[in-house]
């Protein structure tokens, strides 16, 4: 159970105000500081890092449909500093223990003219970053806002690098776009990452959305450093309606030294709530394995007919699979009525099954042999009808003990109603989904979602969402180049974990798609279980593309919840290199987009006894483009003091398990041997 171990909440001095209208908060290690100023009583805030400017003087506010717009001129009437230093457990995650350390900042204005409406702003300078957020406090006068903009500004310093996706309101399924702040012409979705010119990695995102639009970054027109917050509207224009008080999602920018920095923080989860779920026995990590690649590359139907994917029978052999191969979960995905009408009004039911699909049957067959069942809510977009559904669909669930749920949104906006996937309509909608599966113990695995923000601290059976361009791209489109999956982990995945789906061993499908492929080496297939983390972890290819394929030892051995997350290389778009603990056992995951390239790596940075280093990495020859077969598979002796030397081949990867050593392994060549092995053995 989550739980906070340890609070220190402590009022400070450290940040006397300047004069009466300024205010500087810094970091615990004083590295970063927030100023606080009003400037013709507009409160603007800069930031700056070793005491360099990276955002100058931006400007705070909001514009309204019926009243003036709050944006002064405002006096300061009264602030609090606090600091806020904890240590808390989730639920599941990258590590065992998460560390929050802030100084936090509430301030108070209050408008000089009559009416005197009074906006509370609230910071937290980490040692990681900065985060703010507006309060609209109960007053007088007031009682509702229609918010027409949040008038939010981030003028950078300098430019930077940038690393973006277009801010479509109704889906994140993109490929980045690598240019200069400045080169930046469309809106652009959150997380978006940035190098600066002085070298300082960053991430503009936002944390707990909750009862609020999303928000993307608008480039001004007048100044092409600087970006605008610009949130997702209602089909009538408003961006957000609400009562007060109210409280605004976090702005955030993590800031780190290193491309690592970004990967290991974890500010987004410490600006969220604690856990909610007292009993959380329930909510429990693990891999799974469905039918669902079969949909997609077109060998079976979603719909009842010859090829229907989600029979009985079908079902049985996956979960004899599963159970066969360490695996917990099986999704099935086309088992409920009706995909015959996708696209038409209240198609999906979620608590009919097709009559080829005798849930009853395979409900008993799946908890005999210890596997569960994830069910499946595909809306396509009629949101509305899966709300009035809701409480039918996971008592069903509960009813049959099945104790997850994929759901998806498949659709350019949400039917009948024309909201977008990421406006305030929909961020509730996804709340309600939230807490009625909260009430049936049932965890969710969202596609087409709402990007994550951090909830999963309050609500941990969020577990994993897509929200990005995922494997299922390569089953019917030109599909990921090698380096998305390098872009992934420094952009979508710092919001939280990504259900990307890897695992595809027939890596060409020409059986049923010849045009398409995906585009890696095997290696990196199981690479990519490591790197791109997510609690719910599919193996996503076929059942029987596995059978008899040495690799798939790899996904039976790997675990799935994590003591420890150590990143051993990072570079955005270039490679990434990862490896996380489960008791005593390591995980060590690696990847490299289009370039070949050699790793090494001092193993004393994860190990501190000797192992048994059981390696799958890119064989003779391998290369993702020509020839992404060979995969080189051999155990080998660790010690503390070795380095690990190995190829990266173009567009390829690597995955390691390091085990205890046991006696039958005193035969077994040293791990110095890989590099050469690799090249040669077959
Ligand atoms: C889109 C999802 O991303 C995919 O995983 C799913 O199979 C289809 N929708 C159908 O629900
Ligand atoms: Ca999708």
């Amino acid at each position: 159970m989550q739980r906070s171990i340890f609070l220190v909440l402590l009022f400070l001095m450290a940040c006397k105000p300047e004069s009466q209208d300024s205010l500087t908060i810094l970091s615990p290690d004083e590295q970063i500081q927030i100023n606080l100023e009003l400037l013709q009583g507009l409160p603007h805030y800069s930031v700056s890092v070793d005491n360099k400017s990276l955002i100058l003087p931006s400007s705070l506010g909001y514009s309204f449909r019926k009243q003036e717009d709050l944006n002064g001129p405002f006096t300061l009437t009264h602030y609090e500093i606090e600091e806020i230093n904890e240590n808390w457990v989730p639920v599941w995650g990258q590590e065992k223990l998460i560390h929050s350390h802030s100084n936090q900042a509430k301030v108070e204005l209050q408008e000089i003219n009559v009416p005197r409406r009074q906006l509370n702003l609230y910071f937290r300078v980490f040692n990681d970053g900065v985060a703010f957020r507006y309060e609209i406090p109960q007053q007088q006068g007031l009682d509702s806002l229609f918010i027409v903009a949040e008038n939010t500004e981030f003028k950078f310093a300098e430019d930077a690098q940038t690393w973006w996706i277009p801010a479509d309101y109704n889906s994140y399924e993109k490929i980045y776009t690598k240019s200069y702040l400045s080169g930046v012409v469309d809106s652009v979705h959150t997380p978006l990452t940035m190098v600066s010119e002085a070298g300082y990695f960053i991430s503009l995102h936002e944390a707990n959305l909750s009862n609020y639009a999303s928000m993307t970054l608008r480039p001004a027109e007048t100044d092409s450093l600087k970006l605008l917050s610009e949130l997702v509207p209602w089909p009538d224009g408003d961006k957000v309606k609400t009562v007060l008080p109210m409280v605004s999602p976090w702005r955030t920018i993590t800031i780190g030294r290193k491309a690592t920095d970004l990967l290991e923080s974890r500010m987004i989860l410490n600006l969220n709530e604690p856990n909610r779920i007292d009993d959380v026995s329930w909510i429990k990590p693990m891999k799974y394995i469905g039918i669902w690649w079969g949909l997609h590359i077109g060998k079976q139907t979603w719909v009842q007919g010859d090829r229907h994917g989600a029979t009985t029978e079908n079902t049985k052999q996956y979960i004899d699979f599963a159970a066969a191969n360490n695996i917990q979960g099986v999704l099935v995905e086309g088992w409920n009525h009706d995909w015959e009408l996708y696209g038409q009004d209240e198609a999906f039911k979620f608590t009919k099954p097709y009559d080829d699909f005798n849930i009853e049957e395979i409900t008993r067959y799946a908890a005999d042999k210890n596997v569960v069942l994830i069910g499946h809510h595909e809306t396509g977009g009629e949101a509305p009808f899966y709300d009035r559904q809701l409480e039918d669909a996971f008592a069903y669930c509960e009813k049959y003990g099945i104790p997850a749920v994929k759901s998806g949104y498949a659709r350019t906006s949400i039917e009948p109603i024309g909201e977008s996937h990421h406006g305030q309509w929909m961020v509730e909608h996804y709340r309600r989904v939230v807490e009625t599966a909260a009430k049936y113990k049932v965890t969710l695995n969202v596609h087409e979602p709402v990007k994550p923000t951090g909830i999963e601290r309050t609500w941990p059976h969020m577990m994993s969402r897509e929200g990005g361009r995922g494997m299922e791209w390569n089953a019917w489109s030109e599909g990921n180049p090698p380096s998305h999956t390098t872009i992934l982990p420094f952009t979508r995945l710092l919001a939280g974990p990504m259900d990307y789906t890897p695992g595809i061993f027939d890596l060409h499908y020409d059986q049923y798609k010849p045009d398409n492929r995906v585009h890696t080496t095997l290696a990196k297939q199981l690479a990519l279980m490591v790197v791109l983390y997510s609690p719910l972890q599919m193996a996503a290819d076929l059942i029987e593309n596995y059978e008899d394929q040495p690799a798939f030892q790899f996904v039976r051995d790997l675990r799935i919840d994590w003591d420890e997350t150590v990143y051993l290389e990072a570079e955005i778009g270039e490679q990434i290199a990862v490896a996380r603990r489960d008791g005593d056992e390591w995980f060590l995951g690696a990847i490299t987009n289009e370039k070949e390239r050699e790793l090494s790596i001092p193993l004393s940075k994860i190990l501190n006894s000797d192992m048994i280093a059981e390696c799958y990495v890119d064989g003779p020859g391998a290369q993702w483009e020509d020839n992404p077969y060979p995969i080189w598979i051999a155990a080998y002796q660790a010690t503390v003091g070795d380095t690990l030397k190995v190829k990266l081949a173009a567009g390829g990867g690597l995955a390691i398990r390091f085990r205890s050593l046991i006696s039958a392994d005193q035969s077994l060549p040293s791990i110095s041997n890989l590099r050469q092995d690799q090249l040669e053995k077959n």
